[in-house]
């Protein structure tokens, strides 16, 4: 072969590579999901990650001729972390869309990321109501505190818990419970006698127990984060306060399903409010707890924010024809679908999760497990803090 054609080939080849280099990449539309796989909020990790894979194994992993590739990056749960990671997924593996945010701090720190980047936010996990109004590219497809606490707040003073003392962890969606609570149960008759807020990491139960002890209110409203709920159950428990007749009322943080069976008896008859149960009474559900349990998960109210997150991700793509930024968000804005919690839709001028708020309480299953039994339903409930434009 002439020298001449040996770089022409060479070169052909070189181009030929280029071309194709483009065309890979196109066929791949990337979301980053960022979640605590490790860490004491792990627990919200594992939920979440394997609800993300239950929905992309019943429903594909292809839109508008394209395959969604999920990267999964640990955070440990620390702000810094999940700022750095998003910022290499947008500008690196320009990813259409970021997901997961298992803590408030975590959704704080990449929100400024979302807006100068304008990559869509979903957050899947956090529950503190102001998140949503930190970047106009989050969306929120679990839960806020106000919204899940409210119902609590109305059902225990008709039901006899007329004296309240407050637990919460000492953060922000801790703050946010705190506020929800009070409000509404103070305006509708009933007292609070004590305000306690736990450190949030690695919490001592035992000396605020004790102020609870003191106080002899009817019930301890309780917030703490997914995966703490245990450690104060044992803890009320050994501290004898439970045979005091002093009730557990909150949302539904501190009963969580993921963690419930290994609480025992003392969370027997703790009545709670929350968008999510795993023995919610629908055919979808019963699907999802399934799907969920080949994982090895017992399906939690975090991983219902996971699979609904994903399912608000594909038929927003779908619809924006695979394009990312403003174009997504748009798509996402507006859906409405059966969730395996009930019917839900994002509200479009907010960007939060319209869902119905369900009372239940722990009971022992035929099956010998403990079960959130949901009782009574308040429907479509709004964020009470978001003032509609
Ligand atoms: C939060 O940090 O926003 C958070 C974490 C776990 C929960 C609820 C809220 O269970």
């Amino acid at each position: 072969m002439q020298r001449r054609q040996i770089i022409g080939r060479i070169a052909a080849a070189g181009f030929a590579l280029c071309a194709a280099l483009p065309a890979v990449a196109q066929d791949t539309l990337k979301v980053g999901l960022i979640l605590p796989m490790t860490g004491p909020f792990a627990s919200t990790g594992r939920q979440i990650d394997a609800a993300v894979k239950l929905y992309l194994a019943q429903h594909g992993d292809k839109v508008a001729g394209k395959t969604v590739e999920v990267l999964l990056k640990d955070d440990g749960g620390v702000a810094d972390q999940t700022r750095r990671i998003a910022q290499e997924l947008i500008v690196r593996d320009k990813v259409v869309a970021l997901a997961g945010f298992g803590l408030t701090p975590l959704a704080f720190a990449t929100a400024p990321l979302a807006t100068q980047s304008k990559t869509p936010m979903v957050v899947m996990a956090a529950a503190t109501a102001s998140i949503t109004e930190r970047s106009p590219y989050i969306v929120r497809t679990g839960f806020t505190l106000p919204q899940v606490t409210m119902p609590i707040a109305e059902w225990a003073p008709k039901n006899g818990i007329k004296k309240v003392v407050t637990l919460v962890s000492d953060y922000a969606p801790g703050i946010d419970a705190e506020k929800a609570f009070i409000d509404r149960f103070t305006l509708n008759g009933g007292t609070i006698a004590t305000q306690l807020r736990v450190p949030m990491a690695n919490p001592d139960f035992a000396p605020f127990l004790q102020r609870v002890q003191d106080a002899k209110p009817d019930a301890v409203f309780v917030f703490v984060p997914s995966g703490i709920g245990a450690a104060f159950m044992k803890q009320f428990s050994e501290r004898g306060l439970d045979k005091a007749g002093i009730k557990i009322i909150g949302p539904g943080d501190v009963v969580d399903d993921d963690i419930l069976n290994g609480m025992g008896d003392v969370a027997l008859g703790v009545v709670t409010s929350g968008h999510y149960s795993a023995a919610h009474p629908s055919a979808l559900n019963k699907k999802y707890v399934a799907g969920m349990a080949k994982s090895g998960q017992r399906a939690n109210f975090h991983s219902v924010g996971g699979y609904d997150g994903m399912r608000v991700i594909m038929e927003g793509l779908k619809a924006s024809k695979g394009q990312g930024g403003d174009a997504l968000l748009a798509a996402m804005k507006g859906q409405t679908f059966e969730s395996p919690r009930g019917n839900v839709y994002i509200d479009a001028q907010t960007r939060e999760t319209v869902q119905d708020v369900y009372i239940r309480k722990v009971e022992r299953g035929a099956d010998g497990e403990l079960w959130n039994v949901e009782f009574d339903v308040i429907k479509g409930v709004k964020d009470p803090t978001h003032k509609s434009k």
